[in-house]
């Protein structure tokens, strides 16, 4: 895989997947810009792009600090990314935060917060940079959850978001094809990052990564790299024949009944 001279955005990058995602198109060579609410995280990400890239001609990556559930937040980072790179490549819809909850007790507020920043984000962030991605024949990756293929108790404004990324991802392929963009996303299982340590403590967090063993067909949790792997490779010309795709890197999870 090789992201010499390709712009690529990342959101969700001071943590987890969206670190690892960044930091890998950096060794691939990409230009990057990243987004994140905190700017002290996304320090860090830069720094570690810097010290992993390819080639000194990458330049320090782009740091926006924005929040992707706003729309004037998404107008600035499209603008100010295409002002740094004058072209865009590969856009990442990656940022995403998750909450528990039922359907009896999910507040209007809590169903709004998870849709706004799991899925308008990225409707809206493609919307307005498709035009550039067209341009360069570019592609489009989401980072959406198992969860958004197979329903969870207890996470529904979660999981209805990340159902809506998973069809959102395929309306856009459908659509865009025929001008040469490409549109996928990602499905994780567990992954060991910050996600579920927001709302769970620290002893609920251990519990929930235990349960890993039984959950998933590989026994164990993922790391952000297994995620970031294939995100990239989703993103490269090696997947040049695949659009439309849901795929799950979950370690078997999708496979599995409850034992
Ligand atoms: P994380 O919590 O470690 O990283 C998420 C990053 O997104 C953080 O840096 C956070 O500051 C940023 N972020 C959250 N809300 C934002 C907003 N409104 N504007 C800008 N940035 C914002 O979590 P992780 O696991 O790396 O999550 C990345 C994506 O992976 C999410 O979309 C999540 O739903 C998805 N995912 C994660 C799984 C896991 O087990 N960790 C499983 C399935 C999907």
């Amino acid at each position: 895989m090789n992201f010499t001279n390709k712009v690529v955005l990342v959101t969700g990058t001071a943590s987890g997947i969206g670190t690892a995602t960044a930091v890998r198109f950096s060794e691939l060579g990409a230009k990057l810009a990243i987004v994140d609410l905190s700017a002290e995280g996304l320090k860090t990400t830069a720094k570690n792009c810097i010290k992993c890239a390819k080639s000194k001609d990458q330049g320090e990556p782009l740091q926006i600090v924005g929040d992707v559930s706003k729309p004037e937040d998404l107008e600035c980072i499209a603008k100010s990314t295409l002002k740094k790179y004058k072209q865009l490549d590969v856009l990442v819809n990656n940022a995403g935060i998750m909450e528990d909850g039922t359907i009896e007790t999910t507040c209007l507020e809590q169903f709004d917060r998870m849709i706004h920043t799991n899925l308008r984000s990225q409707f809206y962030l493609s919307l307005i940079l498709v035009p550039e991605l067209l341009k360069t024949k570019g592609n489009i990756v989401n980072t959406s959850s198992i969860c958004g293929m197979r329903s969870f108790p207890n996470t529904l404004a979660y999981n209805i978001s990340k159902a809506g990324v998973d069809h959102f991802t395929r309306c856009v392929a459908l659509e865009l094809g025929d001008r040469g963009l490409r549109c996928n996303c990602v499905n994780p299982g567990v992954i060991y990052t910050n996600l579920q340590k927001r709302y769970l403590d620290e002893n609920g967090y251990k519990e929930f990564l235990k349960k890993s063993k039984y959950t998933h067909a590989l026994e164990r949790y993922g790391q952000p790299i297994e995620v970031a792997n294939v995100i990239c490779f989703l993103a490269s010309d090696l997947a040049s024949f695949i659009t439309g795709h849901n795929i799950p890197v979950d370690g078997g999870r999708h496979a599995m009944t409850p034992r």
